[in-house]
Protein backbone atom coordinates (compact mmCIF):
# COMPACT_ATOMS: atom_id res chain seq x y z
CA UNK A 1 0.00 0.00 0.00
CA UNK A 2 0.92 3.18 -0.88
CA UNK A 3 0.44 5.22 2.20
CA UNK A 4 -0.84 3.65 5.08
CA UNK A 5 -3.82 3.27 7.61
CA UNK A 6 -2.80 6.53 10.51
CA UNK A 7 -5.40 6.75 13.17
CA UNK A 8 -4.87 8.87 15.09
CA UNK A 9 -1.64 11.21 15.57
CA UNK A 10 -1.03 14.57 16.68
CA UNK A 11 0.72 16.61 14.64
CA UNK A 12 3.34 18.23 17.54
CA UNK A 13 4.55 14.31 18.19
CA UNK A 14 6.00 14.32 14.52
CA UNK A 15 9.55 14.54 13.66
CA UNK A 16 10.66 18.23 12.34
CA UNK A 17 11.81 17.84 8.88
CA UNK A 18 13.46 20.52 6.18
CA UNK A 19 11.83 20.67 2.70
CA UNK A 20 15.46 22.34 1.82
CA UNK A 21 16.19 18.44 0.44
CA UNK A 22 13.53 19.03 -2.15
CA UNK A 23 14.48 22.98 -3.15
CA UNK A 24 13.13 24.34 -0.84
CA UNK A 25 14.91 27.58 0.91
CA UNK A 26 16.50 26.98 4.49
CA UNK A 27 14.04 26.97 7.19
CA UNK A 28 11.52 25.45 5.65
CA UNK A 29 10.83 23.31 8.20
CA UNK A 30 7.57 20.87 8.24
CA UNK A 31 6.11 17.87 10.53
CA UNK A 32 4.89 15.05 8.59
CA UNK A 33 1.59 13.83 8.75
CA UNK A 34 1.55 11.19 5.81
CA UNK A 35 3.61 10.58 2.72
CA UNK A 36 2.31 8.26 -0.20
CA UNK A 37 6.20 6.27 -0.42
CA UNK A 38 5.16 5.87 -4.39
CA UNK A 39 4.22 9.44 -5.55
CA UNK A 40 5.93 11.24 -2.70
CA UNK A 41 2.63 13.14 -1.92
CA UNK A 42 2.36 14.50 0.92
CA UNK A 43 0.30 15.88 3.88
CA UNK A 44 1.94 18.15 6.10
CA UNK A 45 2.18 20.97 8.32
CA UNK A 46 4.41 24.17 8.06
CA UNK A 47 6.35 25.74 10.64
CA UNK A 48 7.48 29.22 9.09
CA UNK A 49 9.86 30.81 11.33
CA UNK A 50 9.92 34.86 11.68
CA UNK A 51 11.45 36.50 8.35
CA UNK A 52 10.66 33.58 6.49
CA UNK A 53 11.34 33.90 2.44
CA UNK A 54 11.66 31.16 -0.14
CA UNK A 55 12.03 31.70 -3.80
CA UNK A 56 9.30 31.46 -6.38
CA UNK A 57 8.97 28.05 -8.19
CA UNK A 58 6.51 25.58 -9.19
CA UNK A 59 5.75 22.14 -8.34
CA UNK A 60 5.20 19.19 -11.22
CA UNK A 61 1.56 18.24 -9.55
CA UNK A 62 -1.13 20.64 -7.96
CA UNK A 63 -0.67 21.13 -4.18
CA UNK A 64 -3.19 22.90 -1.90
CA UNK A 65 -2.57 24.77 0.96
CA UNK A 66 -4.71 26.57 4.46
CA UNK A 67 -3.00 28.87 6.50
CA UNK A 68 -3.48 27.80 10.34
CA UNK A 69 -2.06 30.46 11.76
CA UNK A 70 -0.05 34.05 11.24
CA UNK A 71 0.82 35.44 7.64
CA UNK A 72 1.72 34.18 4.27
CA UNK A 73 2.75 36.38 1.76
CA UNK A 74 2.60 34.51 -1.97
CA UNK A 75 3.91 36.46 -4.78
CA UNK A 76 2.83 40.05 -2.86
CA UNK A 77 -0.87 38.58 -2.08
CA UNK A 78 -1.26 38.30 1.74
CA UNK A 79 -3.09 34.94 3.32
CA UNK A 80 -4.07 35.13 6.37
CA UNK A 81 -5.80 32.28 8.78
CA UNK A 82 -8.18 30.51 6.83
CA UNK A 83 -7.23 31.59 3.63
CA UNK A 84 -7.03 28.43 1.08
CA UNK A 85 -4.99 28.95 -1.57
CA UNK A 86 -4.79 25.82 -4.69
CA UNK A 87 -1.34 25.78 -6.60
CA UNK A 88 -1.71 24.17 -9.74
CA UNK A 89 0.75 22.08 -10.92
CA UNK A 90 3.43 23.52 -13.69
CA UNK A 91 2.13 27.24 -12.20
CA UNK A 92 5.01 29.43 -11.17
CA UNK A 93 4.47 30.86 -7.29
CA UNK A 94 5.77 33.98 -6.60
CA UNK A 95 8.08 34.71 -3.70
CA UNK A 96 7.05 32.82 -0.15
CA UNK A 97 7.49 35.78 2.83
CA UNK A 98 6.53 35.60 6.21
CA UNK A 99 7.42 38.86 8.37
CA UNK A 100 6.60 36.85 11.62
CA UNK A 101 6.02 33.76 10.78
CA UNK A 102 2.90 31.51 9.79
CA UNK A 103 1.31 27.37 10.11
CA UNK A 104 0.03 26.10 7.12
CA UNK A 105 -1.37 22.78 6.46
CA UNK A 106 -0.22 21.63 3.30
CA UNK A 107 -1.15 18.56 0.85
CA UNK A 108 0.34 17.95 -2.26
CA UNK A 109 -0.27 15.56 -5.52
CA UNK A 110 2.80 14.77 -6.07
CA UNK A 111 6.61 15.43 -4.99
CA UNK A 112 6.75 18.41 -3.11
CA UNK A 113 10.27 19.30 -5.03
CA UNK A 114 10.45 23.13 -5.67
CA UNK A 115 11.44 23.75 -9.52
CA UNK A 116 12.89 27.28 -9.00
CA UNK A 117 12.52 30.03 -11.99
CA UNK A 118 10.11 27.62 -14.11
CA UNK A 119 6.62 27.34 -15.25
CA UNK A 120 4.39 29.20 -17.46
CA UNK A 121 3.26 32.56 -16.93
CA UNK A 122 0.12 31.15 -15.78
CA UNK A 123 -0.98 32.94 -12.67
CA UNK A 124 -2.23 31.38 -9.46
CA UNK A 125 -6.50 31.29 -8.75
CA UNK A 126 -7.30 33.48 -6.34
CA UNK A 127 -6.84 32.40 -2.76
CA UNK A 128 -10.12 31.70 -1.06
CA UNK A 129 -11.21 33.78 1.95
CA UNK A 130 -12.99 30.43 3.73
CA UNK A 131 -14.15 32.46 6.36
CA UNK A 132 -16.88 34.33 4.29
CA UNK A 133 -17.65 31.21 2.39
CA UNK A 134 -21.20 30.29 2.93
CA UNK A 135 -21.68 26.81 4.56
CA UNK A 136 -23.95 24.25 2.83
CA UNK A 137 -25.75 21.24 4.66
CA UNK A 138 -23.67 17.90 3.24
CA UNK A 139 -24.99 16.97 -0.09
CA UNK A 140 -24.08 13.40 0.94
CA UNK A 141 -26.93 11.55 2.73
CA UNK A 142 -26.67 10.29 6.01
CA UNK A 143 -25.29 12.43 8.68
CA UNK A 144 -28.26 13.63 11.52
CA UNK A 145 -28.50 17.94 10.83
CA UNK A 146 -25.64 19.76 12.84
CA UNK A 147 -22.95 18.62 9.88
CA UNK A 148 -21.80 21.52 7.21
CA UNK A 149 -19.27 21.44 4.86
CA UNK A 150 -17.50 24.41 2.83
CA UNK A 151 -15.79 22.54 -0.52
CA UNK A 152 -13.12 24.24 -1.52
CA UNK A 153 -11.69 21.44 -3.97
CA UNK A 154 -13.56 18.36 -6.34
CA UNK A 155 -12.23 16.61 -9.32
CA UNK A 156 -15.55 16.58 -11.30
CA UNK A 157 -13.79 13.25 -12.68
CA UNK A 158 -13.23 11.14 -9.82
CA UNK A 159 -14.92 12.93 -6.85
CA UNK A 160 -11.46 13.43 -4.94
CA UNK A 161 -12.18 16.32 -2.90
CA UNK A 162 -10.98 18.47 -0.27
CA UNK A 163 -13.21 20.70 2.30
CA UNK A 164 -14.28 22.02 5.57
CA UNK A 165 -16.04 20.43 7.66
CA UNK A 166 -17.95 22.58 10.60
CA UNK A 167 -20.22 20.64 13.21
CA UNK A 168 -22.32 21.87 15.75
CA UNK A 169 -21.46 21.47 19.76
CA UNK A 170 -23.02 18.34 21.28
CA UNK A 171 -22.96 16.77 17.88
CA UNK A 172 -23.86 13.46 17.89
CA UNK A 173 -23.07 10.71 14.90
CA UNK A 174 -24.30 7.03 16.01
CA UNK A 175 -23.47 5.25 12.83
CA UNK A 176 -20.87 2.80 12.46
CA UNK A 177 -19.78 3.63 8.68
CA UNK A 178 -17.08 3.05 5.84
CA UNK A 179 -16.36 4.49 2.98
CA UNK A 180 -15.40 3.39 -0.45
CA UNK A 181 -12.18 5.97 -1.05
CA UNK A 182 -9.64 7.31 1.09
CA UNK A 183 -10.84 9.59 3.92
CA UNK A 184 -8.32 11.85 5.44
CA UNK A 185 -9.07 14.29 7.71
CA UNK A 186 -6.69 16.78 9.99
CA UNK A 187 -8.52 18.89 13.06
CA UNK A 188 -8.20 22.78 13.48
CA UNK A 189 -10.27 23.77 15.92
CA UNK A 190 -12.94 21.69 18.40
CA UNK A 191 -13.20 18.38 19.55
CA UNK A 192 -14.46 15.33 18.47
CA UNK A 193 -14.50 11.60 19.50
CA UNK A 194 -13.98 8.50 17.21
CA UNK A 195 -15.49 5.61 19.02
CA UNK A 196 -13.30 3.15 17.34
CA UNK A 197 -10.22 5.37 17.91
CA UNK A 198 -10.58 7.90 20.55
CA UNK A 199 -10.30 11.62 20.30
CA UNK A 200 -9.31 14.44 18.46
CA UNK A 201 -8.10 17.96 19.06
CA UNK A 202 -6.67 20.60 17.29
CA UNK A 203 -3.70 19.35 15.23
CA UNK A 204 -5.26 15.47 15.06
CA UNK A 205 -5.02 13.74 11.55
CA UNK A 206 -6.24 10.28 10.51
CA UNK A 207 -5.66 8.95 7.12
CA UNK A 208 -8.31 6.08 6.59
CA UNK A 209 -8.04 4.15 3.02
CA UNK A 210 -11.07 2.71 1.70
CA UNK A 211 -13.13 0.47 3.47
CA UNK A 212 -12.14 0.78 7.45
CA UNK A 213 -14.82 0.28 9.74
CA UNK A 214 -14.77 3.59 12.02
CA UNK A 215 -17.63 5.74 14.51
CA UNK A 216 -20.12 6.51 15.99
CA UNK A 217 -18.88 10.10 16.49
CA UNK A 218 -19.46 12.61 19.54
CA UNK A 219 -18.12 16.05 19.41
CA UNK A 220 -18.63 18.43 22.77
CA UNK A 221 -17.69 21.73 21.76
CA UNK A 222 -18.27 21.54 17.99
CA UNK A 223 -14.93 20.93 15.24
CA UNK A 224 -13.51 22.23 12.44
CA UNK A 225 -11.54 20.08 10.18
CA UNK A 226 -10.40 19.74 6.54
CA UNK A 227 -11.16 16.46 5.32
CA UNK A 228 -9.96 14.78 1.75
CA UNK A 229 -10.90 12.13 -0.16
CA UNK A 230 -9.70 10.48 -3.29
CA UNK A 231 -12.99 9.69 -4.76
CA UNK A 232 -17.03 9.82 -4.69
CA UNK A 233 -17.70 9.84 -0.53
CA UNK A 234 -20.92 7.76 0.23
CA UNK A 235 -21.47 6.28 3.76
CA UNK A 236 -22.24 2.77 4.31
CA UNK A 237 -23.57 2.26 7.36
CA UNK A 238 -23.05 -0.58 9.27
CA UNK A 239 -23.81 -2.71 12.87
CA UNK A 240 -20.40 -4.03 13.73
CA UNK A 241 -17.36 -1.82 14.26
CA UNK A 242 -14.79 -4.89 14.21
CA UNK A 243 -16.05 -5.57 10.65
CA UNK A 244 -12.59 -5.73 8.14
CA UNK A 245 -11.86 -3.93 5.35
CA UNK A 246 -12.12 -6.54 3.37
CA UNK A 247 -15.37 -7.80 4.48
CA UNK A 248 -16.71 -4.53 3.90
CA UNK A 249 -14.91 -4.23 0.26
CA UNK A 250 -16.38 -8.07 -0.34
CA UNK A 251 -20.33 -6.16 0.85
CA UNK A 252 -19.78 -3.84 -1.29
CA UNK A 253 -17.93 -5.17 -4.68
CA UNK A 254 -21.06 -5.38 -7.09
CA UNK A 255 -22.53 -1.83 -6.01
CA UNK A 256 -22.46 0.82 -9.20
CA UNK A 257 -19.83 3.68 -8.55
CA UNK A 258 -20.36 6.22 -5.86
CA UNK A 259 -22.24 9.19 -7.53
CA UNK A 260 -20.12 12.60 -7.30
CA UNK A 261 -22.48 14.60 -5.52
CA UNK A 262 -20.14 17.15 -4.11
CA UNK A 263 -19.09 20.57 -6.13
CA UNK A 264 -17.71 23.71 -5.63
CA UNK A 265 -20.45 25.25 -6.95
CA UNK A 266 -23.31 23.60 -4.17
FE1 LIG B 1 -16.12 8.72 7.75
Amino acid sequence: MARGHIEIIHTNDQAIFDLESVGWSYDSHARKLSQDSETDAISMVLNLPPTYRRWAGTFEQTAELYVLSGYLMIGGVTLGAGAYQLLPGGVMQGEWRSDEGCTVWMKTDGSPRLHPSVGAGEKLPDALDTATMDWIFSPIPGPPCGLLLKPLRVDMETGASTFLSGIVPQYHYPFIEYHRCVEEAFLIRGDIRLGTSGNMEAGSYFYRPPYVSHGPFYSHTGMLGLLSTDGALDNHYIEDPFRTPEQNRADSQHEAPAPNLLTTEN
